[in-house]
């Protein structure tokens, strides 16, 4: 079969940590699939130059079979001219004691320019995740200075929330990780998050079971779960004196897989995506929602999900945080 025409593929951050994890598995074929080509952009500002050209070394040197080019940068237009897909890495990590709110204000410009970039340099179907903190708000700000790029193309990680709270009922309840399915991840990559497995499922020896079933205690579910979830970031932090890399960088690469690829039969996923108004969110906020992914690459907000008064009493305190930091962002960007 002929070999199919490389995909451009945009990493910004690419010195830093996250990007060290998330090249190998995009050059190595586990994103974007093995039967497919890559030309990688890498990004990262002047001072970093000398250390991305390391990384360049290091890629070489992997000796991947589908890396067809590798172009490191610190112009944003010629990191974006022409992307398929660009990968947001690229801001400032919170330390320890920090919200990822605090971190806001040094973040959120470097997405006003990208998001500027993207517009006039990308192709108008690229299609966009942002991971650099507060992610939400950042990919809300990107999507807002890419006006010719449909609101659809951007996007912000979840997926790494998600991944956590399957980790948390797999072990509680002893089963794999993929016995775990349909946990949703509702509102702000944020410890205001709501981690909802109302709606999740357990495969128990070959028999698919409600989450609270298998799990048997409500008083863990809605307490200790949800916060040992919303804090992971946290808490990783306080460990590793950096914050989560390698967990994130495999999060970025699911998020990604299944936006090119789509989700499983039977599965959804959840991403931050800029809000239509479902389940009563504000449109225009970029809001995590439970979401299939078709082969073509566009998702579909999952619907009709029952919200209890405990769950919306939770997606109404992350969406409100959300309008806040959105607030803060417009008149950061406003000067
Ligand atoms: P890092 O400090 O190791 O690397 C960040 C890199 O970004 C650095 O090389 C830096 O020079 C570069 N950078 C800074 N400004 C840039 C710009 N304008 N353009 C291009 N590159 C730029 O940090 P990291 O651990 O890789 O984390 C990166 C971001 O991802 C942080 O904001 C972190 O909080 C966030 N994060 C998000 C999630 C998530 O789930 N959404 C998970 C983990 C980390
Ligand atoms: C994470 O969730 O690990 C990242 O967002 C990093 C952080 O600041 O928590």
């Amino acid at each position: 079969m002929a070999e199919k025409d490389p995909i451009k593929v945009c990493v910004t951050g690419a010195a830093g940590q996250i990007a060290y994890s998330l090249l190998y598995q995009v050059a190595k074929g586990q994103v974007f699939g093995d039967d497919q080509p890559i030309i990688l952009t890498l990004l990262d500002i002047p001072p970093m130059m000398p250390v991305l050209q390391g990384v360049v070394m290091e890629l070489d040197d992997c000796a991947f079979s589908l890396l067809r080019e590798v172009i490191p940068t610190s112009d944003e237009a010629v990191a974006f001219k022409d992307i398929d897909a660009a990968m947001l890495v690229g801001a400032m990590p919170r330390r320890e004691g920090m919200e990822r709110k605090d971190l806001l204000a040094a973040n959120v410009k470097i997405f006003k320019s990208q998001g500027k970039s993207l517009d006039a340099n990308a192709k108008k179907t690229v299609k966009v995740v942002v991971v650099g903190n507060p992610a939400n708000t950042n990919a809300l700000i990107c999507k807002k200075y890419a006006p010719s790029i449909p609101a659809e193309n951007f996007s912000c990680l979840t997926r790494l929330d998600q991944n956590r709270a399957k980790a948390q009922i797999a072990g509680r309840v002893g089963v794999t990780i993929d016995s775990v399915k349909n946990v949703i991840i509702w509102g702000n990559h944020s410890s205001t998050q709501f981690p909802d497995v109302s709606h999740g499922t357990v495969s128990v020896k070959g028999t698919a079971v409600p989450v609270s079933e298998a799990v048997k205690d409500d008083n863990w579910i809605k307490n200790e779960f949800i916060k040992t979830v919303q804090q992971r970031g946290a808490a990783v932090i306080k460990a590793r004196k950096l914050s989560s890399a390698m967990s994130a960088a495999k999060a970025t690469g699911d998020h990604m897989r299944d936006w090119f690829k789509g989700t499983p039969q039977g599965e959804y996923t959840s991403m931050g995506i800029v809000s239509d108004g479902s389940y009563g969110i504000e449109a225009g906020l970029v809001y995590s929602f439970p979401v299939t992914i078709d082969k073509s690459g566009k998702y579909t907000i999952v619907q009709g999900l029952e919200v209890d008064t405990f769950a919306r009493e939770k997606m109404d305190a992350t969406a409100n945080e959300l309008k806040q930091e959105m607030t803060t962002a417009l008149e950061v960007c406003s000067d």
